[in-house]
């Protein structure tokens, strides 16, 4: 590896192109032993411009093959997000041979003699593992020139129906469409004109079946739905979901319109879908987000690339009080980069005495179990020799847990970047779990088992090298703590 890769902020455990700009993650599939990564990508430049689709290669989901790009804006338009599927049955008639990708995307550009954005969406298929691509000479296979912001599409078949489903985002609701062939569609259903938030424009949704508690004979499906920044709320973009039945035609949200859930409580996981062709045998349901926010993605503190993606992880259902909710898992592959572990039992963390310890820096995993005692508040800080820190705080009282990044280092570049982060986590028998991921950029915390998740940007000056336990007003335990050193997944 040349200096790539050892710049500044440049994140060691986390998918991030080699140069230039990238957003959502696109086409996720997995084909012939590859999973797939393609991303909105511009080759000419730091910040966002002409879409194309960058792409990568991985065994494992945690080290992953630069590629290159595969799909370039053509005569209908720079190429936006949407998905790939493998075509095992060659509905399309692309592939005499045995089975193909095909990529079904956003074509965008304007209308004729107009400034009026246009979204169409188009057909490319590969016959060599995806890395050559073929643009189909029918494209675009669908359009609609009453709605605007019409894109995004996310593409499965389904069984019961013998169909090809698509979930395209128009405007602030979702369309589904089916076809027998991938390239004539037909309207089937729309979904969420009344339903859950309407914050901003509705990106990038994605629609999978999960059984819930692991109960194969009890599924539900679950519908992603990433909403676009809006300066009216602090949050920027940010992704929900909705749980539900859906028939092959129309999906029924189980939860009233006013529920909104949402999928990660930091700033920075948006545009999440998940992969497609996940063999039977593997059975996991597994996505990726974009960890940045379009408040200020373009303006974020690295200057040889911008951004990266969040950690795989596994999805499942579990049943609540509250309802069906989701939890996530980053998936078990990330044990080939873990090293040596540092393992703490039974300590008493006293009021006002914060213990020290020691990190492997800069790359960490974290696993602690907090038992609480009398303090009213307890949690940790990773901090560096420049006093830049991150807090992560639970508050018995509120049982609110937060990751405060208003000191974290390099926070100039845009004032809705300052925070604290908040969620509502119960502690479970008097105890609450969470485990981190701290990487040169990131902070990822996933709290009791998943069921709550924090994806949060950081741009310290310096690697954190401690890490300082405190309770506040009373005494905490912490039954376990285990620091583990992770490596980099781009070599020496
Ligand atoms: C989401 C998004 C998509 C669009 C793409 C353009 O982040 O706005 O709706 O297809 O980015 O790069």
């Amino acid at each position: 590896m040349t200096q790539r890769y050892k710049e500044k902020h440049r994140p060691q455990f986390h998918f991030s192109p080699e140069e230039k700009w990238m957003n959502d993650p696109n086409g996720m599939v997995f084909f012939n032993d590859e999973y797939h990564l393609f991303y909105q990508y511009h080759p000419f430049g730091t910040t966002w411009g002409p879409m194309h689709w960058g792409h990568a290669v991985s065994k494992d989901l945690i080290h992953w093959e630069h590629l290159p790009i595969a799909l370039y804006p053509d005569e209908h338009g720079t190429i936006f997000s949407g998905s790939a599927v493998v075509d095992w049955n060659n509905t399309t008639g692309f592939f005499e041979d045995g089975p193909g990708l095909v990529a079904i995307f956003t074509s965008a550009d304007n209308y004729p003699e107009s400034d009026r954005p246009r979204q169409r969406q188009s057909l490319a298929y590969s016959k060599d593992n995806g890395r050559t691509w073929v643009t189909y000479e029918g494209n675009p296979v669908l359009s609609d020139v009453n709605i605007t912001d019409y894109r995004d599409p996310k593409v499965f078949w389904h069984n019961e129906t013998n169909k090809w489903v698509m979930v395209l985002a128009t405007g602030q609701w979702v369309t589904i469409y089916t076809s027998q062939n991938l390239k004539n569609w037909e309207f089937a259903s729309e979904f969420g004109k009344q339903a859950g938030s309407h914050d901003g424009v509705w990106e990038c949704p994605d629609l999978f079946r999960l059984p819930v508690n692991g109960d194969e004979t009890n599924q539900k499906w679950v519908m992603f739905v990433s909403i676009g920044d809006n300066p009216q709320f602090k949050e920027g973009s940010r992704t929900q979901y909705f749980i539900g039945e859906f028939d092959g035609t129309t999906f029924v949200n189980d939860n009233p319109d006013e529920t909104v859930l949402w999928l990660d409580y930091g700033r920075d996981n948006y545009a999440g879908v998940s992969w497609s062709d996940i063999p039977a045998e593997d059975g996991r349901r597994i996505y990726i987000g974009w960890m940045s926010n379009w408040r200020y993605a373009n303006q974020v503190p690295t200057e040889e690339w911008r951004s990266a993606m969040t950690l795989p992880r596994e999805l499942s259902l579990t049943s609540s009080e509250s309802g069906v909710r989701i939890l996530q898992k980053v998936v078990s592959e990330i044990d080939s980069i873990r090293n040596g572990s540092e393992v703490y039992q039974e300590l008493t963390i006293e009021s006002n005495q914060p213990a020290l310890f020691n990190l492997f820096s800069p790359l960490n995993e974290m696993n602690i179990e907090f038992e609480e005692q009398t303090s009213n508040s307890f949690g940790f800080v990773f901090q560096n020799s420049d006093d830049e820190k991150v807090v992560i705080r639970y508050d018995v009282e509120k049982e609110l847990l937060s990751i405060g990044r208003t000191n974290v280092g390099d926070n100039s570049f845009s004032e809705s970047f300052p925070t604290v982060q908040e969620a509502s986590v119960k502690m479970e028998n008097n105890r609450i779990k969470l485990q981190i991921f701290l990487d040169a950029s990131s902070i990822e915390v996933l709290a009791n088992d998943g069921k709550v998740v924090f994806t949060s940007l950081i741009f310290p000056n310096q690697p954190y090298e401690q890490m300082v336990l405190f309770s506040e007003e009373g005494y905490t335990k912490v039954s376990s703590l285990t620091v583990t050193e992770l490596d980099s997944i781009w070599g020496k």
